[in-house]
């Protein structure tokens, strides 16, 4: 009996370990780049993706700190434009399973941050 206890001790501890660790485990840890790549013969870049919206500059780059560079601040600014796309959007939560920290990072130390900023 003592043996059938301590069985079901150590499978109930292992199992509680393997879910921290999946839960722990980041889908998208290149934020961005994570989800905007080529997939198949569907292209998500991030420079594919501006060329979608019209009117917009054309930039090649696909790396966030480019972006930055024309939406740190003002009417387009990423803090205010990317969350309702995202955060409203039927793909990337219900379908990826994004979140925050799908493009935010936090430091050992608490400190939120943006992946690739
Ligand atoms: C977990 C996956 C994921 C991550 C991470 C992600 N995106 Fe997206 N992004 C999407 C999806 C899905 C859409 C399409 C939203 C829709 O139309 O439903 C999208 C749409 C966009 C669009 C198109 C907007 C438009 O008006 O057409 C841009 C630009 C964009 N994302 C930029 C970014 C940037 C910059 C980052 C990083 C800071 C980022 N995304 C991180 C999944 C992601
Ligand atoms: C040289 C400046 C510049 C750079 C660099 C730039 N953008 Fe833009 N972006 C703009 C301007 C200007 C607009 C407004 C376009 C308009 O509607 O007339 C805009 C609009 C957008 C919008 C639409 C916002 C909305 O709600 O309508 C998204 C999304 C966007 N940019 C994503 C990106 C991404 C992703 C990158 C990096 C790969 C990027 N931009 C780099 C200037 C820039
Ligand atoms: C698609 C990527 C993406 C997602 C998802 C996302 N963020 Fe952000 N967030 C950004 C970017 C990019 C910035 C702008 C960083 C900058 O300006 O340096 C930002 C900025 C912020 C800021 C700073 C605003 C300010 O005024 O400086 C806060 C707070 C924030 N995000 C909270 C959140 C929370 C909470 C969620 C989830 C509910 C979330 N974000 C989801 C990309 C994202």
């Amino acid at each position: 009996m003592k043996k059938v206890a301590f069985i079901l001790l150590l499978a109930f501890g292992t199992a509680l370990v393997l879910g921290t660790v999946a839960l722990a485990e980041d889908k998208f840890p290149q934020g961005c780049a994570s989800c905007h790549k080529v997939e198949g013969d569907k292209d998500y870049s991030l420079s594919a993706e501006i060329q979608k919206i019209k009117g917009h500059p054309a930039i090649k780059a696909n790396d966030v700190k480019v972006c930055m560079g024309c939406h740190k601040e003002g009417k387009f600014a990423f803090k205010k434009v990317l969350h309702p796309i995202h955060l409203n959007s039927q793909v990337f939560g219900p379908k990826l399973g994004g979140n925050c920290l799908s493009c935010h990072a936090m430091s050992p130390e608490g400190e939120m941050s943006v992946k690739g900023l």
